[in-house]
């Protein structure tokens, strides 16, 4: 019987994580886990698109970052609860940088962080449509450049509470979590032919302004939750991103990785 395989040497540089010259759309870029994903990509070498929706001075100050340390990034501003800009995004980021390596399904939020008994049909619908229509309709325009290219990199940033199905005041959150980790498997899927790889991480309580913005009021109780005793902080998630980006993921899609500190 022939071998056909080609023996791979083992060298210092299988050691890094390469994305060197990928193009990276990062959604909610501007804060937290996304701003700190951004800074992590662009200092290994790829070209970054930071995309925000509120929070100006602080994606300004992200590329300030990213510039003075000699990386290459651009912004773009889009609300993504308006179903128009989702495209525009795309296409946005493809006319600047020429194509579309990875996207970073990372933008996402709670509307209505209150008991489920008092929960509206308004903060549903918004935490749905940020969470879940908003990467689904992002992924499907990437999905047809992809396609039609060289394939490329799909991340999906999901929550802990996808398994536990959130706590009484975030149990819509926790179930629109749950939808993405099953677009990650279905888009999955459907790429493998395409050479489109698609994943999960799925973050445990992160130390990000999250928790300020859905009016948390103690991390304390939450913390001691926690078997690594400690909120998680940005990098952890971003890099586990980027090992999934890098060639380092060449061979991983359809899985959801758990970035929670044992939670
Ligand atoms: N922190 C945690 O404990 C934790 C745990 C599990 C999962 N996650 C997930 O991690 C991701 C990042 O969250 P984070 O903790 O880094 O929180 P964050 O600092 O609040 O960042 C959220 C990002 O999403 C953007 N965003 C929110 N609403 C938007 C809208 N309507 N249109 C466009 N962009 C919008 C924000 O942009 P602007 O501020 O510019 O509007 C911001 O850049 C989210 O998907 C979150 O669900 C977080």
């Amino acid at each position: 019987m022939v071998l056909l395989r080609k023996i791979h040497r083992i060298g210092r540089s299988d050691l890094l994580l390469k994305v060197e010259g990928k193009r990276v759309l990062i959604t909610g870029a501007s804060t937290g886990i996304g701003a700190c994903t951004a800074e992590l990509f662009a200092s290994c070498g790829a070209n970054v698109g930071l995309h925000y929706n509120k929070s100006e001075i602080e994606v300004k100050n992200v590329l300030q970052r990213i510039e003075d340390s000699g990386g290459k990034a651009i912004i773009l501003k889009r609300d993504l609860l308006n179903t128009s800009s989702y495209s525009e995004l795309v296409d946005s980021f493809i006319e600047a940088f020429g194509g579309i390596d990875v996207l970073i399904n990372n933008a996402g939020g709670v509307y209505g962080f209150k008991h489920f008994l008092e929960l509206d049909e308004d903060s549903w619908d918004n935490t749905f449509t940020l969470n879940v229509k908003a990467p689904f309709f992002i992924s499907k325009e990437v999905f047809s450049f992809m396609k039609e290219h060289e394939g490329g990199k799909i991340i999906n940033i999901t929550s802990i509470s996808a398994k536990y199905g959130g706590s009484v005041n975030s149990m819509h959150y926790g179930a629109s979590k749950a939808a993405m980790d099953a677009l990650t498997i279905g888009f999955a899927k459907a790429g493998a032919k395409y050479n489109i790889l698609v994943n999960s991480v799925r973050a445990g309580f992160i130390d990000t302004p999250f928790h300020k913005k859905i009016g948390r009021e103690s991390i304390e109780e939450r913390v001691k939750l926690i078997p690594l005793n400690r909120a998680g902080k940005p990098i952890d998630v971003a890099r586990m991103v980027l090992f999934l980006a890098s060639d380092a993921g060449d061979y991983i899609t359809g899985e959801i990785f758990t970035v929670a500190g044992g939670d």
